[in-house]
């Protein structure tokens, strides 16, 4: 089968699509047809060895992995072959076969399409737990998106007009802040060229906002914490921007506002019971229409260095999906 395939780590160049043996069946496991693949921040920093994890080369890079079941190992009984799912494999995606654990597997819904479900439940994961459980967001109030655009941003834009909050994007391109307002966002800047203390202030009537999202960090952050509400709370979601900010411990002081970290991989771990509830809930919304997934979708494995060009080079909208094979299945 055809797959891509890290060889050491370093440079995009030592990725290359190669011809390799299927991978083996095992207890536990199924066989999946790979339809569409989701590739994001923490990818581009996994295949460039920047990640908290780091598999053994060679391997196949893939985490979030949407297909068809073709066969399941003999102790396999929960699910048949020809289920649409969505696989959350670690790694192994980026081919055209996929061995995944039939307990990581999230049955789709015949109205989301492979693209959609491949870039469905990391960003959208992340974002619910995030404004729901850390930050408890409620109608009426205000969230600041950075990033607003990209792949987690995005869906923040939309939860948060979902839960019934004024939303108020951040972005650097014009392209991209249309796009976070065609996906509900009620204003929109561009933080490379306004203050974001004075659009949150203008937007708020002088309050400050409520919520603060940020995946990208840098020196971004610090700006938006001094733009805080009494009683806000900041979320740590990740540091896009390249620089992990150090922010100084009097604003927070000042402010009453509280900092807030998120880390959706180690909440699934921990408390499996309100990810599925989470799950259910982003399920509703998908079909309810108040979620619509945006994905840059680039079609075929060889066009996975594009991928990583479009994440490091600041250029997402939406999620990035790299479609393997052909057709909905
Ligand atoms: N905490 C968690 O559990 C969790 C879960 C998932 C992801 N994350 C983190 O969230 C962050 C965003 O992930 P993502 O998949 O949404 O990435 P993404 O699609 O690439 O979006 C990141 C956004 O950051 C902005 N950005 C600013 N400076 C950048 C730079 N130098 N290079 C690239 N982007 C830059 C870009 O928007 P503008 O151009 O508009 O500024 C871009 O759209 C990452 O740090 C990721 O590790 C955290």
């Amino acid at each position: 089968m055809r797959a891509v395939v890290l060889t050491t780590y370093g440079p995009p160049s030592q990725l290359s699509v190669q011809e390799i043996p299927p991978p083996q069946l095992k207890p536990g496991h199924v066989r999946l047809r790979v339809h569409a693949v989701g590739f994001g921040f923490p990818d581009a920093l996994m295949v460039a060895g920047k990640y908290q994890i780091k598999p053994e080369a060679p391997y196949t890079p893939g985490n979030e992995t949407a297909g068809v079941v073709t066969e399941v190992a003999p102790d396999v009984h929960s699910v048949k072959p020809g289920a649409r799912v969505l696989a959350m494999a670690g790694q192994g995606g980026l081919a055209e076969q996929c061995v995944a654990s039939a307990e990581s597997l999230i049955p789709l819904p015949d109205s989301m399409s492979m693209a959609a479900a491949a870039g469905f439940l990391v960003n959208y994961g992340t974002t619910y737990h995030a404004l729901v459980q850390r930050a408890q967001l409620k109608a009426g109030e205000t969230l600041l998106v950075l990033g607003a655009a990209g792949g987690v941003g995005l869906t923040a834009v939309e939860i948060g007009k979902a839960i019934g909050a004024r939303v108020l994007a951040a972005a650097s391109t014009d392209e991209k802040l249309e796009l976070a307002k065609r996906h509900g966002a009620d204003a929109a800047f561009n933080y490379t060229r306004d203050t974001i203390k004075a659009k949150v202030m203008e937007f708020t009537g002088d309050r400050g906002i409520d919520v603060a999202y940020d995946p990208v960090g840098a020196d971004y952050a610090e700006q938006v914490v001094r733009s805080m509400a009494w009683n806000g709370r900041y979320l740590v979601i990740g540091f896009a921007g390249g620089k992990i900010p150090a922010i100084p411990l009097n604003l927070p002081l000042l402010k009453g506002c509280s900092l807030v970290g998120v880390f959706w991989g180690a909440h699934v771990r921990r408390e499996p019971q309100v990810h599925a509830a989470n799950l259910k809930a982003l399920f509703a919304l998908f079909e309810s229409g108040k979620i619509n997934p945006y994905v840059t979708e680039l079609d075929g494995l060889e066009r996975f260095t594009e991928a990583l060009d479009v994440l490091n080079g600041r250029r997402s909208q939406g999620k990035v999906v790299i479609r393997v094979a052909a057709g909905e299945g």
